[in-house]
């Protein structure tokens, strides 16, 4: 994150820039974050969906904090001492203004979008089975691979969120780490069309697009259960 002053003006700019993405598995504007004196909540961006709550600390500032989204906000925030929480309303994007007790304030501009849940069950787990069959029941190359067995959803999702990466170069990583595509090996072996490092292994040719944005909403949706 990048240390800069309160952008007031910039704001409008930036809220204007994410009104248009409202679809869920489009890829969403990479917003600056507005950050004095070290407040900041850890996120650039929130990506949510209606009725899915997501906590967050703010950090640095001087406390108490308060914040305010847009009377017309889709998504409720509200802060008790240091934590954040956000719970997506309705479709759509807004931008939350956190705001510190310092003379002059400081604040943090936070975009929140909040777009359609993307499944796990229903949007994920077809990925490993039926499209590219590397279930371990069906193409046998999970069946064992570093204990990443992906035969149905319950078994792929405690294979894969939150365990770390056991590949060779990748150590760090998570296979999933929610709402980190960067720290994520499987976004970034989805993501790579590079043999070396692709999945299904060797493959060359990009993934399915729907597959791949579906899989980056999840991960920044916080890869959930769902
Ligand atoms: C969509 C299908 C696939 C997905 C989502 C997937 C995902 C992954 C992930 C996340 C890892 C990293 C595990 C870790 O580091 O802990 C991995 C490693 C691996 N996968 Fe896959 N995989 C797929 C298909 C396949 C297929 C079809 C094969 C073999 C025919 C395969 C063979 C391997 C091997 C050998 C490794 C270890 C690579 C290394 O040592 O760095 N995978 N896979």
């Amino acid at each position: 994150m990048k240390t800069l002053h309160r952008l007031t003006i910039f704001s409008g700019f930036l809220f204007a820039g994410l009104i248009g993405c409202k679809d869920q598995g489009k890829t969403a504007p990479t917003a600056p974050v507005v950050i004095a004196n070290s407040l900041s909540v850890g996120l650039d961006t929130v990506f949510t969906f209606p009725q899915d709550t997501v906590v967050l600390t703010i950090q640095g500032g001087t406390p108490p904090y308060s914040v305010a989204p847009p009377p017309t906000s889709s998504a409720q925030c509200s802060i008790t001492d240091s934590t954040l929480t956000i719970i997506g309303s309705s479709i759509g994007s807004n931008i939350a203004r956190i705001t510190d007790a310092s003379s002059p304030a400081h604040s943090v501009d936070l975009p929140i979008i909040v777009g359609t849940a993307v499944s796990f069950a229903n949007s994920i787990q077809p990925i490993f089975v039926s499209r590219y069959g590397c279930s371990g029941t069906i193409g046998g190359c999970h069946g064992g691979t570093m204990g990443l067995f992906l035969d149905n959803a319950t078994v792929s999702y405690q294979n894969l969120v939150n365990v770390p990466a056991q590949s060779a170069g990748f150590i760090g990583y998570k296979r999933v780490a929610p709402r980190n595509l960067s720290n994520s090996l499987l976004y970034k072996r989805l993501s790579s069309n590079d043999p070396a490092i692709s999945m299904p292994q060797g493959r060359t040719a990009p993934l399915d697009t729907t597959y791949l944005n579906n899989v980056r909403t999840w991960i920044l949706q916080g890869a959930r259960f769902n």
